[in-house]
């Protein structure tokens, strides 16, 4: 029988998906969930978990490519996990008014693997760094010089990560396990 270990994975490339996932790990450890923290690209098996959750940054209208890479290569294992997944997006003055937008932009990008039934999406808001941009996008004078902004709301990520325990012990994929 597994234990209850949950995976915290993310994809980043600015960082500030790595920070909320850090964030979701410290509430869940202090509600006594045991789990393991590690970026995508680290993930060999996932056959110590119970659960997945998946902090995946939307670049260009995609989902970041780690991320996607991580989907793709624990397919298997994947489909009989609650997987609960978190994505940083809107970001800047219009970030509110995007959100709408983005979400189901993301949903799309989620419905790309026909097998992925996750048991919650959430959108959070985006930091943007100039001084944090990597190549090719730190090459684009237009990003360069945008403002920083940092639109994630730490109240709304920590009432989402309180609802995750009883999401990710949904009984039907307990019944799976
Ligand atoms: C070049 C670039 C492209 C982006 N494209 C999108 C996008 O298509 N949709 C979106 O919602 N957010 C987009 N964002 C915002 C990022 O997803 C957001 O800043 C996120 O917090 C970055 O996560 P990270 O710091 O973990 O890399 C983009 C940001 C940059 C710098």
């Amino acid at each position: 029988m597994k234990e209850n270990k949950i995976l915290i994975t993310y994809a980043t490339m600015s960082g500030s998906t790595q920070e909320i996932a850090e964030f979701v790990a410290n509430e869940l450890t202090h509600l006594g969930q045991p789990l393991e923290l590690r970026p995508c690209r680290e993930v060999n098996d996932l056959k110590a978990f119970s659960g997945i959750v998946i902090g995946a940054p939307l670049y260009m209208f995609h989902l970041h490519k780690d991320a996607q890479r991580f989907l793709q290569r624990h397919q298997k294992s994947l489909a009989d996990l609650p997987i609960a997944v978190f994505a940083g997006g809107p970001y800047g003055p219009n970030a509110a008014q995007d959100a709408l937008e983005v979400h189901k932009n993301l949903g799309e990008e989620l419905t790309k693997f026909t097998w992925l039934k996750p048991v919650s999406v959430q959108l959070v808001g985006g930091r943007f760094d100039p001084a944090r941009l990597r190549f090719p996008y730190n090459l684009i004078p237009a990003l360069k010089q945008a403002p920083a902004s940092d639109a994630r709301n730490w109240e709304e990520i920590r009432s989402w990560v309180h609802s995750l325990p009883t999401l990710l012990a949904h009984p039907l994929h307990q019944a799976l396990a």
